[in-house]
């Protein structure tokens, strides 16, 4: 049994996480900077930051009092160095440093989309506390519930990435988003039709009472290539807006239309990239994966089984993070002192060694 404290801080949650075994959360407890960066309509790096400062030791302290473990109970510390805010990144390596030189703990720095992707690993905590039980339907035995190869679909504020991932740690990049990642989009639409911060939840909620069909909002489809781009679709709402002469603005259609128009974007390409990589299941993460229209498509629209975590952790948390760590613990990587954060990090599988990283005992098992 190996626990992993996992923490997150690479954007506006401060978080923080006790897993064991890269599945079972003992605790996740995540700090909302939401209602903060609401005024700004986004997240402002400066005080997400600081806020991350007043955070953090109580939001450690409260996931290991949850977890009902000690710090002697722990095996690894593990955080995230990258991709995100540089300023925000520092409080979370910072916190993780100290307390792995103080506990005599090994570090591990985690890549923020490989702990996404993790986040389909999870099993929720047990009612009363402890670990979750059985791994979803669909698994093969134990808890390899991944069967590879398998396609992610990442899609988050920051990111929109098709990973094939041929097995633990071995990640090949297909596509990626050129321009605007499809959280931002929906941010920067939900900022439009004044339906307030974060725009994804706001113009899912909207979407509910409007039609999909009452604008015909562009597609981006980028022939054969598996890169995605949402800015024109985002013009084209801009556009539509402007135009509208009537008022008041048809606020729940162009919702429903651009959410119809984003998750028909995301759905045919990950459909296309899972037949040309004749993968066995397809698996979404990240913010954008907690849409129900995103989830209901996928599923429909793909004879594939289809992972997606609970909403709770499609979102950033640190469970993720422990989670995805315990797969490079296992694999023998242990992070150096001189980790550093880095803002524009690339995923890369468990073959690359990442700047100050060693391979101690580097075990076959899960690598
Ligand atoms: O993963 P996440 O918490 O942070 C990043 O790593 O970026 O994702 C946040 C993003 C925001 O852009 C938010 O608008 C979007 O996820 N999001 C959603 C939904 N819930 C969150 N987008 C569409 N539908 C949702 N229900
Ligand atoms: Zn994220």
């Amino acid at each position: 049994m190996t626990l992993i404290l996992g923490i997150e801080t690479s954007c506006d949650e401060t978080a923080a996480a006790v897993v064991e075994d890269g599945q079972r959360i003992f605790s996740n407890v995540v700090a909302s900077q939401i209602d903060i960066h609401r005024r700004y309509g986004g997240v402002f790096p400066e005080v997400a930051s600081r806020q991350h400062i007043l955070s953090i030791t109580p939001i450690i302290k409260e996931a290991m009092e949850e977890a009902r473990v000690s710090w002697d109970d722990l095996e690894a510390v593990a955080v995230t160095y990258g991709p995100g805010l540089a300023g925000s990144l520092l409080v979370g390596v910072n916190a993780a440093k100290g307390i792995a030189l103080g506990c005599g703990l090994p570090l591990l720095g985690i890549n923020h989309i490989e702990a996404h992707i993790y986040a389909n690993w999870l099993t929720p905590p047990l009612p009363g506390g402890g670990g979750g039980g059985e791994p979803p339907a669909g698994g093969k035995e134990g808890w390899a519930f991944f069967v590879f190869p398998v396609l992610c679909l990442v899609v988050s504020g920051g990111h929109t990435e098709l990973i094939l991932m041929s097995g633990h740690g071995r990640y090949q990049r297909l596509g990626s988003t050129l321009d605007d990642a499809a959280g931002e989009a929906f941010d920067k639409v939900g900022r439009l039709l004044e339906l307030g911060y974060p725009g994804g939840p706001a113009i899912e909620q909207a979407a509910q009472f409007g039609d999909p069909a009452a604008f015909d909002l562009p597609r981006a489809w980028l022939g054969d290539s598996h890169d995605f781009s949402f800015s024109g679709l985002k013009t084209a709402v801009l556009r539509m807006v402007k135009a509208y002469k009537k008022r008041p603005l048809p606020v729940v259609d162009l919702a429903a239309s651009f959410q119809a128009a984003v998750v028909d974007v995301l759905v045919e390409k990950t459909k296309r990239a899972a037949e040309e990589y004749r993968v066995e299941q397809i698996l979404l993460s990240g913010g954008v994966a907690a849409n129900k229209l995103l989830r209901q498509e996928m599923a429909q629209r793909s004879d594939l089984p289809v992972l997606y975590p609970p909403i709770s952790l499609c979102t950033d948390n640190a469970a993720m993070v422990a989670g995805a760590a315990y797969f490079r613990y296992q694999a023998g990587y242990r992070s150096g002192w001189d980790l550093d954060v880095i803002p524009n990090l690339k995923l890369v599988g468990h073959e690359t060694r990442a700047a100050g990283e060693e391979v101690v005992s580097r075990s076959t098992d899960g690598a």
